[in-house]
C-alpha cells in the first residue's frame, strides 16, 4: 500500500513536472539556448482556441476551416536546457504599458502578429480592443493598457519603385523605414518574397547603385537587401529606446524529400512533426544568409535573431495545406495553422523580452 501511494507520488510529479504549468528549470533562461530543443505533446495545448479569438483571418483558421485531425495544436516546444516561461497576457501588456509593437514584413509577419494578439485577447477577453486596417499598416490596440501592436505589409523592406522603365526593386534604398522610427519594439522579416517568379513577382527590374539588372541571383539579391536594412538599423536605432528583433527564416514544406519521403510529397496529411534534435534537410540556405548579415552588425546594436528556422523546420505538420482558403487549388505549406506554430514563436520573443 505504501509502495503503491509513493508511485502515485511519482507518477503525479512526474506528469506535472514535465507541463507548461512548471517556470524555467532553476531560472537558467541567462544561458539557456532557447532555439535548441524538441516538440513534446503537452495537454494544456493550444494557448487559445479558434473561439476564443474571433479575429484569425481565413486563412490560417484550419479548424473552422475543416482541418480534421488535432493533434498539431498539443506541441509544445521543449528547449534542451530550461523550459520556455509561460505566457501572461495581461503581464505582458502591463509591462508595456505606453508602448508600441511594429512587425514590418511579409504575411509571415501576419502570422507572427495575429497569433500575438490572439493569445493577448484571451488573456484579457474583456479589455476592450480596436482593430484599424489602413493600407497595408494594421494597428490592434488595446486602450486600457495603452498598448499598440501593429503590422505594416513590406515584403522587401528595401523599396520597390514605379519607374519609366517599370517597377523598380532598389536594393539600396529603403524609404519605407521612415515608418518604423518610433516604436518601442521591432520585429522584422523577409524572405519568401524575394523568390517569386512570373505572374507573383511585383518588379521589373532590380537596381543597386548606378546599375539595373533585368534579375540576379536571389540570395545574392536578399543579402545586399538585408545590408541596406541593417544599415538603417546601424545608422537609425538607438538600442537604449528600442529592442529589435529578427524572425528567422520561416520554412516551407514542399518537398517530402526533405524529410526523407517521396520528392512528390507536400505538407498535405502530415499529422506529426519530424521528431529529434536536427532536420534531415539540413539548414536553410536564406537563413544562412540572414545569420552572415546579423553577425556582420556592430554587438551594440542588440539584434536578437528569433531563430525559428530549425524548429520550424521540424513542423512539417503545422501548414495549412488545403485547409487554408484555397483547398487542393491552392495548397498552402508556407503559412501556419492558428493556434499553431507562430504561438511559439511569440513564445520565444516573450522569453526574450522578460529576460532582458
Ligand atoms: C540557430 O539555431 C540553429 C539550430 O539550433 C543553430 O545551428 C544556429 O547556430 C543558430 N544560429 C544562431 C545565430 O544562433
Ligand atoms: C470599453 O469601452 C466602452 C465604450 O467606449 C466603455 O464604456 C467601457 O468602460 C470600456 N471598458 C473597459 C474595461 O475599459
Ligand atoms: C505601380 O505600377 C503598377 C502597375 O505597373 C500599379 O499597379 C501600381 O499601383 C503602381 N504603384 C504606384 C505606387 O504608383
Ligand atoms: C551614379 O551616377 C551619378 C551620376 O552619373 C554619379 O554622380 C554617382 O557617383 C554614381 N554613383 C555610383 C555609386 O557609381
Ligand atoms: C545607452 O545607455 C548606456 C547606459 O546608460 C550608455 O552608456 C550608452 O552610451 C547609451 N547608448 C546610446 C547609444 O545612447
Amino acid at each position: 500500500m505504501g509502495i503503491l501511494i509513493v508511485l502515485f507520488i511519482l507518477l503525479f510529479i512526474h506528469i506535472h513536472g514535465n507541463g507548461h504549468h512548471k517556470e524555467a528549470k532553476g531560472n537558467a533562461l541567462s544561458n539557456c539556448d532557447l532555439f535548441q530543443g524538441n516538440w513534446v505533446v503537452d495537454d494544456s495545448y493550444p494557448l487559445y482556441t479558434t473561439s476564443q479569438c474571433p479575429f484569425i483571418i481565413k486563412e490560417f483558421d484550419c479548424q473552422k476551416n475543416g482541418r480534421p485531425d488535432k493533434l498539431y495544436v498539443k506541441y509544445r516546444w521543449q528547449p534542451k536546457g530550461c523550459n520556455l516561461p509561460r505566457f501572461n497576457g495581461e503581464d505582458f501588456l502591463r509591462r508595456l504599458t505606453g508602448k508600441s509593437i511594429l512587425f514590418v514584413g511579409d504575411s509571415l509577419s501576419l502570422n507572427q502578429w495575429q497569433s500575438l494578439t490572439c493569445m493577448l485577447y484571451k488573456d484579457v477577453p474583456h479589455a476592450n480592443y480596436t482593430l484599424v486596417r489602413t493600407g497595408d499598416l494594421s494597428t490592434f490596440t488595446f486602450p486600457s493598457y495603452d498598448v499598440k501592436v501593429m503590422l505594416s505589409r513590406n515584403a522587401f523592406l528595401v523599396d520597390t519603385v514605379n519607374e519609366s522603365i517599370g517597377r523598380v526593386l532598389k536594393l539600396d534604398s529603403i524609404e519605407g523605414a521612415k515608418m518604423w522610427k518610433g516604436n518601442d519594439i521591432l520585429i522584422f522579416d523577409s524572405w519568401h518574397w524575394w523568390l517569386h517568379t512570373g505572374r507573383k513577382q511585383p518588379w521589373d527590374f532590380i537596381q543597386e547603385g548606378n546599375h539595373t539588372y533585368k534579375d540576379m541571383n536571389r540570395l545574392v539579391a536578399y543579402e545586399k537587401g538585408l545590408k541596406t536594412w541593417a544599415k538603417w538599423v546601424e545608422d537609425n536605432v538607438d538600442p537604449n529606446k528600442t529592442r529589435i528583433f529578427f524572425q528567422g527564416v520561416s520554412p516551407d514544406h514542399l518537398d517530402g524529400a526533405k524529410w526523407g519521403q517521396p520528392s512528390a510529397r507536400f505538407c498535405e496529411g502530415q499529422k506529426v512533426p519530424v521528431f529529434g534534435l536536427n532536420y534531415p534537410g539540413g539548414p536553410h540556405p536564406a537563413e544562412l544568409v540572414l545569420e552572415k548579415v546579423l553577425r556582420g552588425m556592430s554587438k551594440s546594436k542588440h539584434v536578437y535573431l528569433l531563430n525559428i528556422t530549425t524548429l520550424s523546420q521540424m513542423r512539417k505538420d503545422g501548414h495549412p495545406s488545403v485547409y487554408g482558403h484555397g483547398g487542393h487549388r491552392d495548397m498552402d505549406c508556407s503559412h501556419w495553422c492558428l493556434p499553431g506554430l507562430p504561438d511559439t514563436w511569440n513564445l520565444l520573443l516573450n522569453a526574450a523580452l522578460i529576460h532582458n
